[in-house]
């Protein structure tokens, strides 16, 4: 394989922070939700992408652990469009072969919001298109913690043993343990941080930062992504000579 080869390689997994919406609907004097209902439209579009380039997982932050602490207007209003959307999207994902799991700490919705969620990941779980996990109540910190209790129940009842603990079994506790490790991030709206996002998943990933909001960002904001993914050379700690001797 040459360079050129590995580099241009779509990544199999992306992971995007949908950031911008409010400052996208304030800019046109609206209310935050109308962002956030363009954020759909947005979503829609990437899912589309991806489905067409053949990358094998999306995942998208829809709802940190934090914005519980945004105005109680807005939390609503986002739980209601949560809702709405599930109801209206499920069967095109499904038309479509997508599986989608929604990944977070689901006790924190409402008992009618968890139903639907498990409703819509019962119907679309054996399909074998394009993976669309939708971090909704999530938080990078939440997921590790989640592992590491689950974790240390096996210990504590015994089927475990401490010294047995590593990184694959740590990897297979958290949400997205099926699932490769995030190739290529990217987050809209200007912000170059990680808010708590995948915190393990990202470990290695190609982060990529663009101020486009994210009701804005379409497939060709989408195709640059890629085409800058594909320029970079992905090292994993070795130097650039042994990477190349690979190809
Ligand atoms: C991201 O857009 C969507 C959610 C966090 C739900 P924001 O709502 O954070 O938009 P800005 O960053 O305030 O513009
Ligand atoms: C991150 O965006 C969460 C989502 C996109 C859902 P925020 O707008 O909440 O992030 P901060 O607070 O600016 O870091
Ligand atoms: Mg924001």
């Amino acid at each position: 394989m040459t360079i050129l080869n590995k580099q241009t390689k779509t990544p199999q997994h992306v992971a995007i922070i949908m950031d911008g919406n409010g400052r996208w609907a304030e800019k046109r004097g609206k209310h935050r939700v109308f962002g956030h209902k363009h954020g759909v439209k947005a979503l829609r579009k990437a899912i589309t992408f991806a489905t067409e380039n053949k990358i094998g997982a999306l995942t998208v932050f829809a709802f940190s652990s934090e914005n519980w602490q945004r105005p109680k207007q807005e939390v609503k209003m986002l739980m209601e469009l949560f809702f709405s959307v599930l109801g209206s999207e499920v069967k095109k994902l499904h038309k479509h072969g997508i599986k989608l799991k929604i990944i977070g700490e689901l006790t924190g919705f409402s008992s009618r919001l968890q139903k639907k969620v498990l409703e819509a990941e019962k119907l679309t779980e054996n399909n074998q298109g394009l993976i669309l996990n939708v971090a909704a109540n999530y938080g990078g910190r939440w997921d590790i913690t989640q592992a590491t209790r689950t974790l240390l129940e096996r210990v504590e009842n015994g089927t475990l043993k401490a010294s047995q603990v590593d990184e694959t079994m740590m990897q297979d506790a958290l949400t997205l343990s099926k699932i490769p490790q995030v190739d290529l991030m990217i987050r809209t709206g200007g912000e170059h941080r990680i808010s708590n996002f995948l915190l393990w998943q990202l470990a290695y990933a190609e982060l990529y930062f663009t101020d486009t909001l994210w009701p804005d960002f379409d497939a060709s904001d989408f195709q640059f992504a890629l085409d800058v993914f594909s320029g970079k050379e992905r090292r994993f700690g070795q130097t650039s000579e042994q990477v190349r001797d690979l190809d």
